[in-house]
């Protein structure tokens, strides 16, 4: 048996563990297994990769060998100690640092293989340029997310006048430049001839991924996240493409599909539709500008107060939100939801699906703390129950609770479905101050009559709660 048929078959199985994964990450009962098995997976990818290296290498392998360890130190040095110091709530940004290292290789890869093969057949120009036409797309794209993700620039849409005709254009320029690009790299062309043409569409295509992503608003940043996803797996799939790397092209797809169906499942959770989120800008024209002002009396209430409400509830719901991420509150949290259910009170968590920063932000915050999952139910499951539920604990939640996105039109986030919390006999919202969400809309909820403020830190009031009771 051959090097390379070995490296194949250990593709296969590789590819196979991958699959595994993405099935075992899609519940959480078997999300430990997903990722124990996916580990796996790239350990069993790697080595195959660095065995086939060696053997294909035309210098001593000691050379080749130490050149590989070289770079998977750095890369092990890198990736833990960025692992062990970044906190949950960065989490968003630093994926969306990690989709632009996606991009930039997959640009890399394809100069690399342009130059070393300028005049190779058609096929595999077109894979070169589809691989850096998307690789520079995601990689500005990804960046843009990562400095609106991190607060340093604003999350409001850029809104150019006539941008659809903008990006239009640069497509347009690009399938020229395709066009152009081909005709130079024929056979009797000088070495590297397409090469000017490579090097415009990628400037085109650097410039088309920062303005699509900074035409996209506060709100609709979810689907960005999961677009850029599936982007990114694009790129390794090109990248794959380009190096002729089966195991590239496989993983590339997984994720590019996985993100696409991400992408859609945000779209629905938020009533976007796909394609105006894309364009970007959504929900920004004509609104209200967001309205950060009061709009009446708040109550305000304390944690004693709150003690004697849920000690007097048989049903309360719990909602939480990216404030209970920032104030590591899961663990209180789920602490004061077995109490109160040791004393009998029916206690559900009620999650949105954009909820946090992340897909499945919650859902992990409340795993972490060991919160049962049959008592974690998702927006669709629990809406109907408000109405007949005693109080809700809205806990650093705020846009995901927002009547105003079905009250009011003219709202940014007019017709995304929310959480019905205002239902419910009393509703008690956890914060620290009167200030917006991540969306910059004021929210109603607050001046309702039956809502109480608990103003200050999530974790700090809950544990109050629980010494009172
Ligand atoms: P947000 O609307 O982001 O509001 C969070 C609230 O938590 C803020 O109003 C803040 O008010 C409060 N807060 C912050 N720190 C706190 C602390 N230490 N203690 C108590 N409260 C604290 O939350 P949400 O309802 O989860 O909505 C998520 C938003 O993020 C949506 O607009 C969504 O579109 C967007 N988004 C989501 C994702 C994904 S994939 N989930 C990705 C990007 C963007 P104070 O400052 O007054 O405390």
């Amino acid at each position: 048996m051959t090097t390379t048929s070995v490296v194949q078959a250990a593709y296969v199985v590789a590819g196979v563990l991958f699959i595994l994964s993405l099935a075992g990450l899609s519940r959480q009962e078997s999300a430990r297994r997903g990722n124990v098995l996916g580990m796996v997976g790239m350990a069993l990818a790697l080595a195959a990769t660095v065995a086939l290296a060696l053997e294909q290498s035309h210098r001593p392998w000691q050379v080749t060998a130490s050149l590989i360890l070289l770079v998977l130190l750095v890369g092990a040095v890198v990736g833990t100690w960025r692992a062990k110091n970044v906190e949950m709530t960065q989490m968003p940004e630093l994926i969306a640092l990690l989709h632009s290292f996606v991009g930039v290789a997959a640009v890399l890869v394809g100069f690399g293989s342009y130059l070393s093969e300028p005049h190779s057949d058609t096929v595999h120009l077109v894979e070169v340029f589809l691989g850096v036409l998307i690789g520079a797309v995601t990689f500005t794209g990804s960046v843009v997310a990562f400095l609106k993700l991190s607060g340093r620039t604003k999350s409001a849409p850029l809104m150019l006048p006539g941008r659809n005709w903008i990006n239009l254009a640069a497509v347009v320029a690009s399938a020229a430049l395709g066009a152009w690009y081909l005709a130079a790299s024929g056979d009797d062309a000088g070495a590297g001839a397409g090469l000017a043409p490579l090097v415009l569409m990628t400037l085109v295509a650097l410039g088309l991924g920062w303005h699509l992503v900074a035409s996209i608003g506060g709100g609709d940043m979810p689907v960005v996240v999961s677009m850029l996803n599936s982007y990114s797996g694009w790129a390794a799939a090109a990248a794959g493409f380009m190096l002729g790397n089966d195991l590239l092209i496989i993983t590339g797809a997984l994720v590019g599909a996985s993100g696409a169906i991400l992408s859609y499942i945000m779209c629905r959770a938020m009533n976007r539709s796909f394609v105006s989120v894309i364009l970007g800008g959504f929900g920004a024209e004509g609104g209200t500008v967001a309205a950060g002002g009061e709009q009446g009396e708040h109550r305000e209430t304390f944690a004693a107060e709150v003690a004697e409400t849920l000690a007097n509830a048989s049903s309360v719901i719990v909602v939480p939100g990216y404030g209970m991420a920032v104030a590591k509150a899961q663990y209180p949290v789920a602490d004061l939801a077995e109490k109160l259910r040791g004393r009998g009170v029916r206690v559900r968590f009620g999650v949105h699906p954009v909820a946090g920063r992340l897909p499945g932000h919650m859902n992990v915050l409340l795993a972490e703390a060991k919160v049962p999952y049959d008592i974690v139910l998702g927006m669709d499951e629990i809406n109907g129950d408000f109405a007949a539920t005693d109080v809700v604990l809205v806990i650093g939640a705020n846009d995901t609770v927002n009547p105003a996105a079905q009250e009011d039109p003219g709202s940014p986030i007019a017709g995304m479905p929310v959480l019905e919390v205002w239902k419910a006999r009393d509703v008690v919202v956890f914060k620290r101050s009167m200030a917006t969400g991540y969306a910059g809309v004021q929210n109603p909820l607050f001046f309702r009559g039956n809502t109480a403020m608990l103003f200050g830190d999530a974790k700090d009031q809950v544990e109050r709660i629980i010494q009172a009771l």
